[in-house]
């Protein structure tokens, strides 16, 4: 029932179920989008000083080169609106202009962030009312990707909910128009500017979000840096793979690689469930205190090559046994990424039979972080360390 009225709300703003809509198709991501957001080690804190450096690190550590290019400054960078309207950047930021370009001399892109409501998430200035105007002046800063992050406009649609009470689709349709008229002001920039909702994954945004001209929408609720929230961000994405298609990407959140709070055996099932599962790849650690290990995971190239594989299509669960799962997603080339998880602390041996899988006749076998072909299989007897991971490249 809720399905069917969120079509007609869809059908209603001129949003097809399907996704299509009758504005034109967002700023080409045909894959998932990778670079680095200031969020998950800066937070509030974060300063046009720490962006650059970041910018500066994903050159001289490789990232770049490997595909990293989105240099994504997240909330706290706004101050105030002039009698205009028109918003500056707090003290943090002198001049956004010249830190757009600062990226582009780089050879990277740049990323902003805003709210539809009228405060962010961190209570500083969002969109709301201002939409054009903002995405204009995106436009002139050289931004080339926004993230969009629904805070406050949740206030209003609890409004929106109490003055319409004979209506209880009324704050989703308020909500979707909103999401839409950035969509719009965007693309009547002329720049390609990818547009990423971040919406918690309340309310289906993999169904609406083309719609709206969005390149991207997060799946979930914020991600931290501990491996039992990362396993469970993944086990939320159960089902929605077949939402990914070129251009359109479900978001798991952004990466906690390298910030500290899990090993690397966990990080390493971070970034391989990552992936598998089509997502969008935005570190969000200090890139000016990568380990050896971390950047071994980051900028590992099979990894990344699964994640970037031209197919676009999403990933998703295949089997669960108890604290063991398995991840697949096809490839071009008839090939197909397989990520096997033992969320159990303890390490264990575990007979995986490919029939169970979907590989009745076994499957040409490359074993992805230990760069090695392991010929035509049928079992695999393999022992998973405790949080370990094995991520494959099946081929027929
Ligand atoms: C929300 C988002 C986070 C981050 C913060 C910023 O929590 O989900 O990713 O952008 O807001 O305030």
């Amino acid at each position: 029932m809720r399905n069917l009225v969120m079509a007609l709300v869809m059908a209603a703003i001129g949003v097809s179920a399907s996704g299509q809509t009758a504005v034109k198709e967002p700023a080409a991501a045909l894959l998932p989008p990778m670079g680095w957001n200031s969020w998950n080690h800066f937070a509030n804190h974060v300063t046009d000083a720490d962006v650059r450096e970041a910018a500066d690190e994903l050159v001289s550590s490789g990232m770049r080169d490997a595909g990293y290019v989105y240099v994504n400054v997240d909330d706290t960078w706004q101050g105030k609106r002039d009698a205009a309207g028109v918003l500056h950047p707090n003290e943090r930021f002198p001049d956004m202009k010249a830190l757009g370009d600062y990226i582009h001399s780089k050879g990277l892109k740049f990323g902003i962030y805003s709210s539809p409501g009228a405060k962010t998430c961190g209570g500083y200035e969002g969109s709301l009312g201002h939409e054009a105007q903002d995405a204009k002046m995106y436009a002139a800063w050289g931004v080339d990707f926004l993230k969009y992050d629904l805070c406050s406009m949740q206030d209003d649609m609890r409004a929106v909910r109490a003055a319409h009470p004979e209506d209880p689709m009324a704050e989703y349709k308020f909500m979707i128009a909103a999401y839409k008229k950035m969509g719009d002001a965007l693309k009547a920039t002329g720049r390609p500017i990818v547009y990423s909702l971040c919406q918690y994954g309340m309310d289906e945004p993999w169904k609406f979000g083309p719609g709206v001209g969005a390149t991207m929408w997060r799946t979930t609720d914020d991600i931290n840096d501990t491996y039992q929230r990362m396993l469970n961000i993944a086990y939320g994405q159960v089902g929605l793979g077949k939402y990914t298609s070129p251009g359109h990407w479900n978001d798991p959140d952004m990466l906690e690689v390298g910030n500290g709070g899990m090993n690397t055996e966990e990080y390493r099932t971070h970034m391989s469930l990552w992936a598998v599962l089509g997502a969008p790849l935005l570190a969000g650690n200090d890139l000016s205190k990568m380990t050896e290990a971390d950047k071994a995971i980051l900028m590992n190239r099979e990894v990344i090559a699964i994640d970037q594989d031209k197919l676009g299509k999403g990933g998703d669960r295949v089997l669960q046994l108890g604290d063991f799962s398995v991840w697949e997603r096809p490839l071009s080339g008839h090939r197909t990424a397989v990520a096997m998880v033992n969320a159990s602390v303890s390490g264990r041996d575990i007979p995986v039979e490919f029939a169970a899988i979907g590989f009745p006749k076994g499957a040409k076998v490359h074993d992805v972080w230990a760069g090695k072909d392991l010929g035509h299989i049928r079992v695999l007897n393999e022992t998973f360390p405790g949080h370990g991971v094995m991520l494959f490249i099946f081929s027929e």
